[in-house]
């Protein structure tokens, strides 16, 4: 490569490949997961939501305690549903997300 080239890595685009992930690849399927994340595509480093190497994320481990002590509380006292206000616009900036946010209803598990 030469210097100063910069180089832009479609995860999102790698996250789909039916190559790596099977004919699925497009399915919400945590269970690609349950023999850890180097097993679940067909390469060790095929997932690449926190990048990989020296310049991977730093916040990796701290997002995923955050995610696994936060989520399971919001999900003892809320259900969730889409809002109708809802536009499908995936982005892809580093991390894909939706373009227009994410309107939810939460409703109120608690009686
Ligand atoms: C689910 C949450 C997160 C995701 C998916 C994520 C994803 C990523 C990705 C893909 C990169 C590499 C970007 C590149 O190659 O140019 C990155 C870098 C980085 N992330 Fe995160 N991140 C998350 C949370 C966090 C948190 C919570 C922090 C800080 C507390 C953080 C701090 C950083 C920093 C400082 C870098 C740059 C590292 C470097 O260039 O050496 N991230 N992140």
């Amino acid at each position: 490569m030469p210097e100063g080239t910069v180089l832009t890595i479609p995860i999102a685009t790698i996250h789909h490949d039916k190559e790596i992930w099977g004919e699925d690849a497009n399915e919400f399927k945590p269970t690609r997961f349950e023999n850890g994340v180097t097993r679940s595509g067909k390469h060790p480093n095929a997932l690449l939501s926190f990048s990989s190497g020296p310049r991977s994320c730093i916040g990796q481990n701290f997002a995923m305690i955050e995610a696994k002590a936060v989520i399971p509380v919001i999900l003892q006292r809320f259900s969730f549903s889409l809002s109708p206000k809802y536009v499908h616009a995936p982005m892809d900036v580093i991390t894909l997300r939706p373009k227009f946010g994410l309107p939810m209803i939460l409703k109120s598990l608690e009686m």
